[in-house]
């Protein structure tokens, strides 16, 4: 594309825009985000977009309605400001588990985010690890959709880590689990899991063997970690060696930071997808950067190029 690249952020994860920024070696956008005394969004594009192939980052963590509606405001203003094309990047997609109903009069909650952000104006979206792949088909506007599994799995894997089991905690993972398993050359473990309110979880029953075995349990997200830790428990019982868990979105939602570094792990390597506060940090977590694979997929957008290729 001939036109100019800019990438603007709202407030939910800057350091990670900035890091993006810093790969397509261009300065982040400037636009200013306040509050009226009415609490109301203040927001104001500082810079000329006229014109330009605009890319805005914005993850949809805690508070995650206020994120939302910063991201649709800030799609809004550049659209009056005659950007030529806006991308809504949006590393953290929220509302995810609510792609279909699964009780009479709930709402389906992520097709209502995915319509809101094509009628704020969005052209396009790039996000990472839909929680359910099906909520592409949710939007009629191009959606790449990045996968964190090839970043995740060559960090385990320079870790030199011998005797591997992949574990998905749950029969939802199964297909995540299995691309993982080979990605790192492991055998699979899979766990059946029951949930039984929003924030407790019990795991049934496993298959597979992992005595005296490294588990890599694999997530796409941890929000209140109960799926983790009890999993994690389970593979303890069964006489696991070691337990690790790669997830590529850090919710981390109440305690669960500190309820991960209870000593049932040996290592989390998550992803900053989401920005995680050095209060949730902790010796026994790693945090990956994923501005390499979302740089490179901006710059692909902005070129005209594939991006698929980035998913290998
Ligand atoms: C479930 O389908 C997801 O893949 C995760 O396992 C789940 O969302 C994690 O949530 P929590 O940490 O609250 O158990």
């Amino acid at each position: 594309m001939s036109q100019a690249l800019q990438v603007f952020s709202g407030t939910s994860n800057r350091a990670l825009a900035q890091e993006i920024c810093d790969f397509l070696q261009i300065p982040l956008g400037a636009a200013s985000i306040d509050r009226f005394p009415n609490d109301e969004l203040r927001l104001r594009i500082e810079q000329n977009v006229r014109g330009s192939d605009v890319f805005v980052v914005q993850s949809m963590s805690e508070p995650v309605d206020q994120h939302i509606m910063q991201l649709l405001i800030m799609i809004d203003a550049l659209r009056r400001g005659s950007a030529d094309r806006i991308t809504a990047v949006v590393p953290y997609f929220a509302y995810a588990k609510q792609e279909k109903k699964t009780a009479p009069r709930e709402p389906i909650s992520a097709k209502l985010v995915a319509n809101l952000l094509t009628v704020a104006g969005a052209d396009r979206v790039l996000t990472v690890d839909l929680h359910a792949a099906a909520i592409e088909g949710f939007f009629d506007i191009p959606v790449d959709h990045l996968r964190g599994a090839a970043l995740l799995a060559d960090y385990v894997h320079s870790l030199g880590l011998q005797n591997l089991v992949v574990v998905s905690p749950d029969a939802g993972g199964v297909a995540r689990a299995n691309d993982f398993r080979y990605r790192i050359g492991a055998s699979l473990a899979i766990i059946a899991k029951q949930r039984l309110r929003p924030d407790a979880v019990e795991m049934i029953e496993m298959v597979g063997d992992v005595r005296g075995r490294t588990a890599v349990i694999v997530d796409d997200m941890i929000s209140t970690g109960g799926t983790l830790l009890e999993a994690a428990h389970l593979l303890r019982e069964r006489g696991a060696a070691a337990v690790y868990v790669v997830a590529t979105h850090a919710i981390l939602a109440g305690n669960a930071a500190e309820r991960m570094r209870s000593g049932v792990l040996d290592r989390a390597i998550l992803t900053n997808t989401i920005a995680v506060p050095p209060s949730k940090r902790g010796e026994s977590l790693t945090v990956l950067s994923v501005a390499p694979l979302l740089g490179e997929a901006i710059r692909r957008i902005h070129e005209n190029m594939s991006v698929s290729a980035l998913f290998t």
